[in-house]
C-alpha cells in the first residue's frame, strides 16, 4: 500500500503532534543519500506545518555498514559538524537507523529526543501509537524497574532466571515527548537486562517462535543452556544448527552473552506478520501482545559493555513470566490489569 504524499504528511504530522513538536522547536531529519526521500520531505513539511524550524542532515552510507544495511552510525562516525547539528535539535527523526551507537547516545545526552522511523507506511498507519499503549507499556516499565528477579518458563522446557537491578528498565511505545528519550514508531514493549553474569537456566524456543534477523518461524525447538549470563550450549534440529553457524560466524565470544528481556503489549501487532508477507524490519514480531522478547548479544543500549555486533531478537509465544512473586504472563496471556489491552 502506498500513501499519497499529502496523506503521508498528515500521518507524520499526527506523529509529530504525539511527540509534542511545538512552534519554534527545531526538528532535524537524518537520512541517507537518496533513500527514503519521500519520508524526509514529508517529515519536513509536517514539522514546518507545526511551526517548527526544520533541516535535513543527508549523509552518504558509512563504510562497513552492517549486513542488514543499518549504516546510520557508520555514516556519522567522525562527522563532527553533522553530529553537532543533530545535537542542537529538539527532535531528531532518524530514517537511517543509528541503533544504539555512541553518536546517538551523545545526541540524547544533549537533550534531543529521537524518533526512529524505518517501517513502511502500511505498518506506520496500522500500528499508529496511542496514549493507551503508552500507559500500559509504562506500567510494564515501572514493574521492571522495581523488580529484583525475572523468571520465565514455557511448556517446551524453558526455565530461566534473570537477576535484575543493574540496568534501567526501558519502554518503547512509538513516540517520544521526553527530552533525551529515544523511541521507535511503531512499537509496544518494555524491557530491561540482568547483570552480565546473572542469567541462569534453560531457554527452549518452541515451534512458531521467531528468530530475528532471519525473520523465520521455528519448525523445531531450539534449546539454549545459559550459565552465568552466557550461552554454553545450543541444541536442536536444523534451526539450531543454522543459528549456531550464524553466531559462530562473528568469531566473537561476546556474541554468546544475554541481552535485553521483556514482553510485548501491542495488541494490534501480528505474530504471523512474516507469514502474511508484511514488509519491514519485523517490529510486529517483536511487539505482539503477550510475547516474551528474549535476546542475545549486546547490552550497550542498557548501559553495559557488551558491544558485539551479533544481536538476536527471539520473540517467544505462550510463556509464563514472573517478576518476583507477581504473575505477569500466563501461557502468553497478560495478567495484571494495568497492562491488559481493552477486551483482552
Ligand atoms: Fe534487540
Amino acid at each position: 500500500m502506498s500513501l499519497k504524499s499529502t496523506e503521508l504528511v498528515l500521518l507524520f504530522r499526527r506523529e509529530l503532534e504525539l511527540c509534542r513538536v511545538k512552534e519554534d522547536e527545531t526538528v532535524a531529519v537524518l537520512s541517507e543519500a537518496e533513500k527514503n526521500v519521500e519520508y524526509a520531505s514529508a517529515f519536513m513539511v509536517a514539522a514546518r506545518d507545526l511551526g517548527a524550524h526544520v533541516f535535513n542532515v543527508n549523509l552518504l552510507p558509512g563504510r562497513g555498514a552492517g549486513l542488514l544495511g543499518f549504516g546510520g552510525a557508520a555514516a556519522l562516525a567522525g562527522n563532527r559538524p553533522a553530529i553537532e547539528a543533530l545535537k542542537s535539535a529538539d527532535l531528531v527523526v532518524d530514517l537511517m537507523f543509528l541503533l544504539f551507537s555512541k553518536e546517538q547516545l551523545e545526541m540524547q545526552k544533549a537533550g534531543a529526543r529521537i524518533l526512529l522511523c524505518v517501517e513502511p507506511p502500511e505498518i506506520l498507519q496500522r500500528l499508529f501509537p496511542t496514549t493507551d499503549l503508552r500507559e500500559r507499556v509504562e506500567a510494564a516499565e515501572r514493574r521492571l524497574a522495581n523488580g529484583h528477579q525475572l523468571r520465565f518458563t514455557n511448556r517446551a522446557g524453558t526455565d530461566v532466571t534473570y537477576k535484575l537491578g543493574k540496568f534501567p528498565a526501558m519502554s518503547e511505545y512509538g513516540y517520544t515527548d521526553t527530552p533525551g528519550r529515544w523511541d521507535h514508531w511503531p512499537s509496544g514493549f518494555a524491557f530491561t537486562g540482568a547483570g552480565e553474569t546473572e542469567v541462569n537456566g534453560k531457554v527452549v524456543m518452541d515451534r512458531g517462535d521467531i528468530i530475528y534477523p532471519f525473520a523465520s518461524y521455528l519448525r523445531d525447538p531450539i534449546e539454549f543452556t545459559i550459565r552465568e549470563g552466557r550461552i554454553v550450549e545450543t541444541k536442536g534440529g536444523l534451526d539450531a544448527e543454522m543459528l549456531r553457524d550464524y553466531m559462530a560466524s562473528y568469531r566473537d565470544p561476546k556474541a554468546y552473552g544475554i541481552s535485553h528481556i521483556g514482553w510485548g503489549l501491542n495488541e494490534r501487532a501480528n505474530w504471523t506478520c512474516h507469514a502474511q508477507g508484511v514488509p519491514g524490519i519485523g517490529i510486529e514480531g517483536r511487539a505482539f501482545y503477550g510475547n516474551v522478547l528474549f535476546s542475545t548479544g549486546p547490552n550497550t543500549e542498557l548501559g553495559g559493555d557488551n558491544d558485539t555486533a551479533c544481536h538476536l531478537d527471539l520473540p517467544m509465544r505462550n510463556c509464563t513470566l514472573y517478576l518476583d512473586d507477581d504473575l505477569i504472563l500466563r501461557d502468553g496471556e497478560v495478567m495484571p490489569e494495568d497492562m491488559r489491552a481493552a477486551g483482552r
